[in-house]
């Protein structure tokens, strides 16, 4: 187990919140495979009716970690199972997903929104997904979701160009319902959690499974970009980056 990833339940809502601010939160394995156990044994009997994904002031997460990325370009083994079983974790869910998103928010940070029911950012939260500059593809089911979710050009944007996007902008586009100062975050994504929690719960189930069609189908997307994402982890463009960001000026 990893103290990186704080696990709570607090009547009917878990939070589960990534706690490595040294590294703004940037994901390694122990994290996934500890988030991934917190999703997957939210469902079935379970009493938990919302699970709420928070970072630390400043970061929700800034990304698979870039030195594991880096270990999978120079060993060619890929990424292990951990960032996939939490990717096929995302999509099963079996319970409403609810983000509080504060500061950097960046690759998987971003697309784990186009997974959850509700997510409330924070003023100077900043969503980025820079797969395209760092030598890869898009993950996390994104290439099918955020096209559906904001339309082709604004997920080009985002995905391809790599564009950032400011709270204002991600509501605009759809990847979160509210905006909120930074202090407020938290308890604002806390009250929709506990609204939703509040809701006949299969009715709540039912309705998620309508609207977001079979889990099946994200999950052999998010199959298909990871069988790419491992051949571009491979690649001199994808190495260069890494290298670049390690070899960095401060
Ligand atoms: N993987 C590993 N370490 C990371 C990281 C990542 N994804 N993101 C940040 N860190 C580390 C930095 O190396 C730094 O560590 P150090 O203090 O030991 O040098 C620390 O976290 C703080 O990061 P820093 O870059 O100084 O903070 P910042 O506020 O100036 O910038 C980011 C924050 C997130 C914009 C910047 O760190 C960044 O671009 N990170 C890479 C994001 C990324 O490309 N993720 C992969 C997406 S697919």
């Amino acid at each position: 187990m990893t103290d990186q990833v704080i696990i709570k339940d607090d009547g009917a809502i878990r939070t589960i919140r990534m706690n490595r601010p040294d590294k703004k939160n940037a994901l390694t394995a122990e994290m996934y495979a500890a988030m991934a156990e917190a999703i997957e044994t939210a469902g079935g009997a379970s009493p938990i009716r919302a699970i709420l994904i928070m970072g630390v002031p400043g970061a929700f997460s800034a990304g698979n970690d870039l030195g594991d990325f880096m270990k999978a370009a120079m060993g060619g083994e890929g990424l292990g199972n951990s960032v996939l079983n939490f990717l096929h974790a995302l999509a099963r869910c079996e319970r409403p997903l609810v983000a509080a998103v504060q500061g950097v928010a960046v690759g998987i940070g971003t697309t784990m929104m186009l997974h959850c029911d509700y997510a409330v950012a924070a003023s100077d939260a900043r969503f980025s997904t820079p797969f395209i500059a760092l030598g890869l593809v898009p993950e996390a089911g994104s290439s099918l979701i955020a096209p559906r979710l904001m339309g082709q050009r604004r997920a080009f944007e985002l995905l391809v160009m790599g564009k950032p996007f400011g709270g204002e902008e991600a509501k605009a586009a759809g990847l979160v319902n509210q905006v909120v100062a930074a202090d407020q975050v938290e308890a604002e994504a806390m009250k929709a959690a506990q609204t939703i929690a509040a809701l006949p719960p299969e009715g709540v189930a039912i309705s998620r499974r309508l609207m977001k069609g079979e889990p099946a189908e994200i999950v052999k997307r998010i199959d298909e970009e990871a069988t790419q994402f491992k051949l571009r982890l491979g690649s001199p463009e994808a190495r260069e980056a890494f290298q670049a960001f390690f070899s960095r000026k401060k």
